[in-house]
């Protein structure tokens, strides 16, 4: 049974209804959103006490937006200006803005291929994470499982970090371990660190907000 995880710091609110309101989050993806859904799952049982207000994505046809609107959350197309990598400093000072706006507490990057800079790292200083599937810092960059192959490891994984202006470089805030069996393939140990990544990211979301 996975563990029950309470957020014990929920943000107080002063304003009209004297409440208490849950973490507001922004989640930015490229792909699948499996982790994505991970954290709907998460807040949807009670693991994780916070709201999911806008899910972005750098590719129009994304799973991750479809998710986003089946859980009725905002969904949204961000133009790179059609370059394949790059996030142009431009779509990173308007998006930070737009997330301001939205009174975003914490940025959860899932599966976004583009690297984060300035305009963002700065509006939202150690407000910003990122899963990756390897045990950082080795195996930085992409197919961090077949580099994990490639290089005979016998220990794959995950982690979760504070994005900083490099790739894959921030502070780690949380992993966990998956064996390297004989018989893997890129896409059976890719799929096992899933399954784990899936338990460890909404674990670390509710660490990283017991921080700020
Ligand atoms: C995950 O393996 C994550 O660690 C990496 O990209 C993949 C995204 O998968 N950064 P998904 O889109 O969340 O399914």
């Amino acid at each position: 049974m996975e563990p029950r995880l309470i957020c014990i710091d929920k943000r107080r609110i002063s304003g009209r209804m004297g409440g208490v309101m849950s973490l507001r989050l922004a989640v930015l993806g490229s792909g699948s959103g499996s982790n994505c859904q991970s954290i709907f799952n998460a807040i949807a049982d009670g693991r994780l006490d916070a709201e999911v207000v806008i899910v972005l994505s750098d590719h129009e046809d994304a799973y991750i937006l479809e998710r986003a609107r089946q859980h009725g959350v905002r969904a949204e197309y961000m133009d790179c200006g059609g370059f394949k990598n790059k996030f142009p400093l431009e779509v990173q000072e308007a998006l930070a803005k737009k997330l301001q706006e939205l009174d975003i507490d914490l940025i959860c990057l899932a599966g976004f291929m583009r690297l984060v800079k300035a305009p963002l790292l700065e509006a939202f200083p150690r407000r910003i994470l990122n899963i990756h599937p390897a045990l950082l810092p080795a195996f930085p960059g992409v197919e961090a499982w077949t580099q994990a192959l490639n290089a005979g490891a016998k220990q794959a994984g995950c982690t979760v970090h504070y994005v900083d202006a490099g790739m894959d470089t921030g502070e780690i805030l949380m992993q966990a371990y998956v064996p390297v069996l004989p018989d893997d393939t890129p896409q059976t140990l890719h799929a096992r660190i899933q399954v784990q990544e899936h338990i460890l990211y909404p674990a670390a979301i509710l660490s990283a907000i017991s921080r700020l």
